[in-house]
């Protein structure tokens, strides 16, 4: 059983393969959080909750401030005596914050819930169970229901909560977070996921102090900045060794993730929909709904979170009819040509790409209104017929190569030089009295509004219905500002960052299901909304716009950590490189964007003859290693540094059959010997070969070396397999292949 309950001692015990989560229902009628960790068979005591100790529990009264203030709370709310953060905070009829919870009743069902206009993972063919226990503040007449889903195979446990009013007044929620657990520190560390634009999440690591530390975004996207995602880590803790707590937020909005160490050297780590300009007014019979927590805990390092997440992900979360198929490999037209193109140019990059195996194009920005730059039109969602042509023309040109075909679109803005602004100013989300913000010289629309959402979905609608159009890039340039809608009273403000995303949401389900066969991916000016929330719509998203193969590897290792290598966007572009001015090999740019979802970024009649010869092989490449990549396992062997700068990585068959490593040298060094990297998922007892993976590089006079060709797996992972030491930016493929079974 994945859950259960013991009566006796009023505790909920939810177990994975590998963890135990322990619920304690306390005599006062608390939800205490006791244990979070490895797997127990036997949980009797209920040390966690010190109740012998000062201040005893005392039956509330007191030092019951005290009490609370030190209690581990599975949801704790703000107001009443607890002074560290909350994860749930109330205002009365009267403005006055408060709100405590106690046991009501549980239930514990088969299956996963999913959580009306948010995004939710579902069971997928497994069996699982479902949590629900129900707290009430009788005070306020307020049923908040937590959920907790366990997914034994992947070690997961996700988490939510309802909050219903249940009185005849009407409350304000000032904070209402998707998940919250109190622990002893054992010396953690915070792992977030950092950056900017153009370089999206970076792996930090740094200690927690006493007071919050944090990671946030109040941009109305996950974000460029900071990802809604962080990671307890026991202090030492490294890919294959440590505690590790993973919290992943399914949210592609305001978020925030903190861990809290308090005058008890206790953590509480907590995440959720971020409090900052967030309230939600909650009416009589009404009921919000936080959006989803994804919890893990490994014993055995970061690369058993990754894996856990990983499958997750892909099992529980990703619903696209593309999820398990392999994608087409595409060729976008923007940094081959901005908005500089017409109908003949599109047909000529898609045919030069057919000839070299590439299977469909993708038109990106400036084929709609009188988009010629990115100052005007976002809103005008009908087709330039003066530059493009009918796009229904355009499409059957490209179908006829034989290939399939995609377009852009950038649904949730507006600028100022647009008809659809002459016609609706009001329609930009805008403070009164103020010149909102442009940022890329454009305004966010008010998504919050029924009428917009419709009108620009129809719009949208109507284009995709003119043609036989495959995929959707989904694009989003810029974050929220000027949170003002001009349809919402005062407290319906406090609600618009929220409803904002309730918004997105509503708009991309109803794309994914009037266009069932459709291939979404997400983007936000490369990869400012990389999150859990935006692959429940769309299997893959555009990773960052930087396409520079070295700075890649940062971004992808970030991205991989948490998200399966098939989600990522990846592609292959010109150089110098256009963020960075960086030349490097484009077997290298090739081999970085195998890890991802792979295509072009470029126009391959300017790539020298040399390039272009080597394309067919890189499709050759994708078609036998992307399904490896997709479903495998994902090992980071090592990450670049400045004593060793070199990258490595593995995708292995789950049943250790075979293997791809791929390995990229950042920067030369003189005098240095072969690299020795430790393979991974292989099967000890079996024989593999390993094969450099068609050789087509020129050879920079490092070629003297002769790799190893076979091994036995438990050689390989322990004694290591000889890399040669490479010049700057070379890399090399080997697929790794099972020979024989047991010896
Ligand atoms: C940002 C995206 O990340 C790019 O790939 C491209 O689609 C531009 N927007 C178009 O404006």
């Amino acid at each position: 059983m994945a859950i259960t309950f013991d009566e006796q001692n009023r505790e909920f015990m939810l177990s994975t393969d590998h963890t135990s989560y322990v619920i304690k229902i306390t005599d006062d009628g608390y939800a205490a959080h006791l244990y979070y960790g490895k797997k127990l068979n036997h949980f009797l005591q209920d040390a966690g909750l010190r109740e012998g100790e000062f201040p005893a529990p005392g039956k509330l009264l007191r030092e019951k401030g005290t009490y609370l203030s030190s209690l581990p709370f599975e949801y704790p709310t703000e107001g009443v005596g607890d002074s560290r953060p909350g994860a749930l905070s109330v205002r009365n009829e009267k403005g006055q914050y408060g709100c405590e919870l106690f046991y009501k009743e549980h239930s514990i069902e088969q299956g996963k819930p999913g959580i009306p206009g948010l995004p939710a993972s579902f069971a997928g063919g497994e069996d699982i169970q479902t949590l629900r226990l129900v707290l009430t503040d009788p005070v306020l007449a307020l049923t908040v229901t937590l959920f907790y889903s366990v997914f034994p195979k992947e070690d997961i446990i996700t988490r939510s909560a309802a909050i219903a009013n249940d009185s005849a007044k009407t409350y304000s929620i000032a904070r209402a977070l998707s998940a919250s657990f109190d622990m002893d520190d054992r010396n953690f560390e915070m792992l977030t996921l950092d950056g900017a634009w153009a370089r999206e999440r970076h792996i930090c690591r740094r200690p927690i102090g006493y007071g919050v530390t944090a990671a946030r975004s109040v941009r109305g996207e996950s974000g460029h900045q900071e990802n809604p995602f962080f990671a307890l880590l026991e202090s030492g803790t490294d890919r294959e060794k440590g505690d590790v707590y993973g919290l992943l937020l399914m949210y592609s909005g305001n978020h925030l993730e903190m861990a809290e160490k308090s005058q008890n050297n206790m953590i509480r780590a907590s995440l959720g929909i971020n409090p900052n300009f967030f309230s939600w007014k909650l009416g009589s019979g009404e009921t919000f709904y936080t959006p989803e927590a994804v919890l893990t805990y490994s014993d055995s390092g970061l690369t058993a979170m990754t894996h856990s997440y990983h499958d997750f992900i892909r099992g529980h979360i990703i619903r696209s009819p593309w999820r398990e198929k392999l994608r087409p490999i595409l060729i976008n037209n923007w940094e081959a040509t901005y908005f500089n193109f017409d109908a003949d140019k599109i047909v000529s990059i898609a045919k030069d790409a057919k000839d070299c195996g590439i299977e469909m194009m993708v038109m990106d920005d400036g084929w709609f209104g009188k988009r010629d730059s990115d100052n005007c039109a976002l809103g005008d969602w009908f087709v330039n017929e003066e530059k493009i042509g009918k796009l229904s023309d355009l499409v059957n040109r490209v179908k006829a190569l034989g290939m399939k075909f995609g377009i852009w679109f950038e649904p949730e803005m507006i600028s100022p030089d647009s008809d659809l602004y002459r016609a609706h100013p009001d329609w930009a989300l805008q403070i009164s009295g103020r010149t909102p913000t442009l940022a890329r010289n454009q305004l966010v629309l008010d998504l919050s509004r029924k009428e917009i959402r419709d009108e620009i979905y129809s719009r949208i609608a109507n284009v995709l219905k003119s043609a036989p159009i495959d995929y959707v890039k989904w694009d989003m340039n810029r974050n929220l500002s000027d949170i003002g809608s001009a349809a919402a009273d005062a407290e319906g403000q406090g609600e618009l960052f929220h409803r904002y995303v309730l918004g997105v949401y509503e708009m991309q389900e109803r794309l994914i299901t009037d266009f069932p066969d459709l291939l979404l991916e997400n983007c936000s000016g490369g990869g400012g909304r990389f999150d859990a929330g935006m692959l429940y719509y769309s299997p893959q998203i555009w990773c960052s716009d930087d396409t520079d193969a070295i700075e890649r590897l940062r971004i992808q290792e970030g991205t991989g950590l948490v998200y399966p290598l098939s989600t990522m966007g990846a592609h292959v572009s010109k150089c110098p490189n256009e963020q960075v001015g960086r030349n490097t090999p484009f077997e290298t740019r090739a081999n970085v964007a195998l890890a991802g979802t792979f295509g072009y970024e470029l126009n391959i009649a300017n790539l020298p003859e040399k390039d272009r010869a080597l394309i067919p092989e890189q499709v050759r490449r994708y078609h036998e290693f992307h399904m490896l990549i997709a479903d495998g396992d994902y090992y980071r062997l090592h990450s670049w540094n400045d004593e060793e700068p070199y990258d490595c990585w593995m995708n292995t068959e789950k049943d250790g059959s075979c293997a791809l490593i791929t390995y990229v040298q950042v920067l030369g060094r003189p005098s240095t010997c072969s690299r020795k990297v430790y393979l991974r998922g292989l099967v000890p007892d079996a024989e593999y070969e390993i094969q450099e993976v068609n050789p087509s590089r020129v050879d920079m006079g490092y070629g003297r070396f002769t790799a190893q060709k076979r091994g036995y797996g438990d050689e390989l992972m322990n004694a290591g397999f000889l890399v040669p030491s490479l010049g700057d930016y070379e890399s090399r493929l080997y697929s790794v292949k099972r020979v024989r079974e047991n010896s």
